[in-house]
């Protein structure tokens, strides 16, 4: 049930306090990729997702994200994408800029790693202020995409990312398992 599943994950997921720095709980998902049974149950849960929204691709949020989404990829079925850091792919890109809580960051696609209306699922770790999902969400429909859901392991809702999000989700389902 979702809720033995819910269980699971989160007992492989833990907190430490003051990292990376004071103040800050860390949830650490190292427990959880280390364990091939929650592993598993995540990927497949992802998967299902996949299926249910028929996505045509799987694009993974740097760096964690990728851990999740490439085994999610090969299970459906589909693709892998990376939205990676600025500066690490060596194709034509796209770049998006968004603000930090001090200064800014950006992210980058292959400009052609989507055809105009292929329809793809976005699965990073931690959803906190929403500002790399929001990011992504623009830079993938800049890269022609239909972003047909965004799927997360974890939602730190005290941050209010989901709200952030909501004027560019519109319909686009936010799943945090
Ligand atoms: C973390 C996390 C998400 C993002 C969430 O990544 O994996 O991608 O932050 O934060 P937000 O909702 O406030 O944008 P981080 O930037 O630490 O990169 P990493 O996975 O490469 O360590």
């Amino acid at each position: 049930t979702g809720d033995a599943l819910r269980a699971l994950l989160l007992s492989r997921i833990h907190d430490v306090p003051d990292y990376p720095k004071p103040g800050v709980m860390f949830k650490d998902i190292t427990p959880l990729l280390a364990d091939p049974v929650a592993f598993g149950a995540l990927t497949e849960a992802l998967a299902a997702l996949c299926r249910t929204h028929r996505a045509d691709k799987v694009v993974g949020l740097e760096a964690r994200g990728f851990i999740l989404a490439a085994p999610v990829a090969v299970s459906a079925g589909v693709g892998f994408v990376p939205v990676r850091k600025a500066g690490k792919l060596p194709g034509a890109t796209l770049r998006q800029t968004y603000d930090l809580e001090y200064g800014t960051a950006e992210i980058e696609i292959h400009s052609d790693a989507v055809r105009p209306g292929e329809r793809v699922l976005v699965i990073d770790d931690v959803l906190a202020t929403g500002g790399t999902a929001e990011a992504s969400l623009h830079l993938l429909r800049r890269a022609g995409a239909e972003v047909v859901g965004v799927a997360v392991l974890l939602e730190l809702g005290f941050l209010g990312g989901r709200q952030r999000l909501q004027a560019s989700l519109g319909d686009t389902p936010l799943e945090a398992l």
